[in-house]
């Protein structure tokens, strides 16, 4: 099952239930937002789901591209990405937790055809401030699904303040041989669904207070699911990243998490430009130079003369056309190239400076300043430069 066919199924299914699908956002959030990209599908609904009227009514439905750092350091292994696509619902205001993931269960189990022998949930456990979610559990004892209770892992937020509440989650068995454990204490059991029953605020002082309204939000990672529902190890393997699959390997012959890292980022960053950043020093343009920054790093790695001008443009169209952006492809590559032409001079210039005696010892903090004041060399990339490696491997954005 190809992973469109997952995502119009998924609309569909909920339209069916009076849900109204409402275009995705870019990946930029509305000016005035401390967020540097949309994380989640929630994310631009936030004013409605505080209380605003939404124009579409109380059911949505949407696919909605994201874009998490938080999850760089996890890049590479079988279920994160750095841009993705989420698939959401909402009620604003309207049903509740247990009607949300019935229908979750439904659409698994008889749209897209899952086991539900390979299904498990977990629901919040109730902590000193907030009970347990019983209605989520019973639902799930109904449904005979094995139902773990956790207590932070099953609240979640967007962010230190704001909407937040319980959540339940549904994980789908990714193991060759049936499951015996649970959730979290087996990663084989991969998370799939999230509902949230997006209830409270947080306010500043960390205290919760009722949201003007009962609402359900759910999300549901559309790369994760296809590679699940077409028997893939990782997300990699997922149609989505066939023509990388097919056309990187033969071009730069790297090792699978090197491929991975390639892939990911790549793609992540044309997208990205396709969206209308451009690589900077600050906000999201640090993340894009950063994007294109690692892989370069990694292509280098073995053979300095690799170069991004060699990057398909099928590469380049398949991710524009996939993400319905309009935007043409040849600046999109020049934005990479020109970006990598940026980096080897950066390279070549602090290879130089690093090479003059006075920085032959322990370099302390007033150097770090000096070089990145004078030269503009940031501290990372110098460290690295010692270090002998090409460049740093990615913090946390
Ligand atoms: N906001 C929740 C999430 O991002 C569900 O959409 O997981």
């Amino acid at each position: 099952m190809k992973t469109e066919h997952i995502a119009r199924t998924f609309v569909e299914y909920f339209e069916e239930r009076g849900h109204r699908r409402v275009t995705g956002s870019t990946l930029l959030p509305p000016p005035g937002d401390p967020v540097l990209f949309t994380t989640s599908g929630m994310h631009p609904l936030t004013p409605y789901l505080e209380g605003r009227p939404h124009p579409d009514g109380r059911r949505l439905v949407n696919v909605q591209r994201c874009l998490r750092t938080t999850d760089l350091e996890e890049v590479g292994d079988a279920t994160h990405l750095t841009v993705f696509e989420m698939l959401g619902t909402w009620s604003l205001g309207d049903y509740e937790g247990p009607e949300s993931l019935d229908w979750g269960y439904g659409l698994l189990t008889e749209g897209l055809g899952v086991d539900p022998g390979l299904l498990h949930a977990t629901v919040f456990g109730g902590d000193d401030r907030t009970g347990p979610d019983e209605a989520s559990l019973e639902l799930w004892q109904r449904r005979g699904v094995p139902v773990e209770r956790t207590v932070r892992d099953n609240w979640w937020s967007n962010g230190p303040t704001g909407p937040c509440g319980p959540d339940s989650e549904i994980f789908l068995w990714s193991g060759d041989t049936p499951p015996r454990s649970t959730p979290t204490r087996d990663d084989r059991w991969v998370e799939v669904w999230n509902h949230v029953m997006m209830r409270h605020r947080r306010l500043d002082d960390g205290s919760l207070v009722p949201l003007p309204q009962r609402n359900i939000d759910t999300g549901l990672g559309l790369e994760r699911l296809a590679s699940l529902l077409q028997g893939k190890r990782s997300v990699y393997e997922c149609d989505v990243f066939d023509p990388w699959r097919r056309l990187v390997p033969p071009l730069w012959p790297l090792d699978e998490p090197s491929l991975r890292v390639t892939y990911d980022h790549l793609r992540s960053a044309v997208v990205v430009i396709g969206d209308g950043v451009r690589p900077g020093n600050t906000g999201q343009g640090y993340v894009l130079r950063r994007l294109v920054r690692r892989v370069l790093t990694v292509l280098w790695r073995e053979d300095p003369t690799r170069t991004l001008q060699d990057l398909p443009t099928e590469l380049i169209e398949h991710t524009l056309d996939h993400f319905r952006q309009d935007v043409d492809p040849g600046d999109v590559r020049g934005t990479l190239l020109d970006e990598e032409r940026r980096f080897v001079r950066l390279l070549e210039r602090g290879r130089r400076v690093l090479a003059r005696p006075r920085f032959r010892r322990p370099l302390e903090e007033d150097d770090l300043r000096y070089l990145h004041d004078t030269h503009g060399l940031p501290r990372d990339l110098v460290m690295s430069l010692r270090g002998g490696r090409v460049i740093d491997s990615p913090t946390k954005g």
